[in-house]
């Protein structure tokens, strides 16, 4: 049991029924940001095992949506709206937090009845303590103090945020029992499995645009000896190649400047993990750039070009599936390129089938990835497929991760009582 290993609470613990549960999940997906559709309900999906165990309970949801700032930072309408069509019961949405009329619908409730709360991100105490490794500063925000005395149990089932402190992931542990969801479970109990010590050789792909929680993870993981080797791609791929010093040129770096705000202290980083890794860390030998509105495929020395990168080119990808195949455990974090467009989703696809192909345990994360998984059908060949893409890579890294502090801080306070266990 995954509760014990980890000494957490678990669902099972308790008898919830006629309780009022606060529930965190983590359904933040990728938008459209004209439209406001929701691309890929993998994570709404996921949580439902976790609210049909509450049937008897009522149900207030809590959720983010995104980063301030970005194009699909936006309200839980559409999420309340998705997840009511996918488990057949109506999921209200409230437009606010802890506010009056947000507190008067909880007292209201019945047994059965769900609202989901507004974006957690809307609020600027989540933003502003971010990171906060104080618990109290969490635990006297206005948000968890407003909402505290109005639930019985939190039910933390946000594995894909559990590498963050914020108030609405770490503040009600010591005010009332906080237990681990249906998400949680799994995720602890199947990621578990990479730490087995006969595993090796260990590579972690990372790609995507999250290029904060890739460097960090990518250095703690070798700092530790937790991979063997880093397989570079996507926008991390562009940071290892400036970390070489190759220079990207103008197409590349305008997206930099607009997607990773101060990229250059990651290249600075990157530099000096070549510096000490250097036969660790697989950079890109070749690039897809988009040209003319078509792909070509240029190599490094041919870099800098106007054209922005777009994808790993043939010949990384094949050095990189030869990776896969002598692999015992391989990670994958987000696309290795921009997959959306047919002609740039070639690395992400052949990098993906392989993974799906091989005989190693194969965990993939990132928001995107499920998307891919499920257009190419090869969703079952993956041992695991995390709901979590910084927080996924972030566990493998054995970090220390404070939605997860927080459950098992909850455990030690509250199994005494004044809430008894059932067993
Ligand atoms: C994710 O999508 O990885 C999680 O929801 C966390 O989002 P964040 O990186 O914006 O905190």
């Amino acid at each position: 049991m995954p509760g014990k290993q980890w000494d957490i609470f678990t669902l099972d613990d308790f008898n919830l029924d006629g309780r009022t549960v606060l529930v965190r999940v983590d359904i933040n997906s990728p938008i459209d940001p004209i439209s406001g559709r929701i691309l890929d309900d993998y994570r709404i999906r996921s949580h439902l095992s976790t609210i049909r165990d509450l049937e008897r309970c009522k149900v207030v949801i809590l959720a983010h949506q995104s980063r301030p700032g970005k194009n699909d930072y936006t309200t839980l309408n559409a999420h309340a709206m998705r997840m009511s069509q996918l488990l057949g019961k109506r999921v209200e949405y409230l437009d606010g937090l802890f506010h009056g009329h947000v507190r008067r619908k909880i007292r209201s409730m019945k047994p059965g009845d769900k609202i989901l709360l507004e974006n957690t991100r809307f609020y600027a105490e989540e933003i502003a303590l971010k990171g906060e490794k104080d618990r109290s500063k969490h635990e006297n925000t206005h948000i968890v103090q407003r909402l505290a005395p109005m639930i019985d149990f939190f039910v933390h089932d946000a594995f894909a945020t559990a590498h963050r402190a914020q108030p609405t992931l770490v503040g009600f542990s010591e005010l009332v029992p906080n237990l681990a969801g249906r998400v949680m479970q799994k995720e602890l109990e199947d990621m578990g499995k990479a730490f087995q010590p006969d595993l090796s050789p260990k590579i972690a792909m990372l790609g995507g645009v999250k290029v904060d929680d890739s460097i960090d993870v990518a250095e703690h993981m070798l700092e530790k000896g937790h991979m063997d080797r880093i397989l570079t791609m996507g926008v991390v791929g562009h940071i290892f190649l400036m970390a070489k010093g190759i220079e990207l040129g103008k197409g590349s770096m305008d997206f930099l400047q607009k997607e990773v705000p101060r990229y250059e202290r990651y290249v600075k980083r990157a530099s000096s993990m070549l510096d000490r890794w250097g036969d660790k860390i697989k950079v890109p030998t070749d690039v897809a750039v988009l040209n003319d509105e078509r792909r070509d495929v240029i190599t490094d020395e041919e870099l800098p070009v106007d054209a922005p990168i777009m994808d790993i080119g043939i010949e990384t990808i094949v050095t990189y599936s030869q990776e896969i195949e002598n692999a015992e455990l391989v990670v994958v974090n987000g696309p290795a390129g921009a997959f959306e467009y047919e002609e740039f989703s070639i690395g992400t696809t052949e990098l993906f089938r392989t993974v799906a192909h091989s005989d190693a345990y194969s965990i993939i994360g990132g928001g995107h990835s499920t998307a891919v998984l499920e257009k190419l059908d090869i969703s079952h060949s993956i041992d695991h497929i995390s709901t979590g893409g910084g927080s996924c890579i972030n566990f493998l890294a054995g970090r220390t991760m404070p939605g997860i502090e927080a459950l098992k801080r909850s455990k030690r306070i509250f199994k005494r009582g004044p809430f008894q266990a059932r067993r």
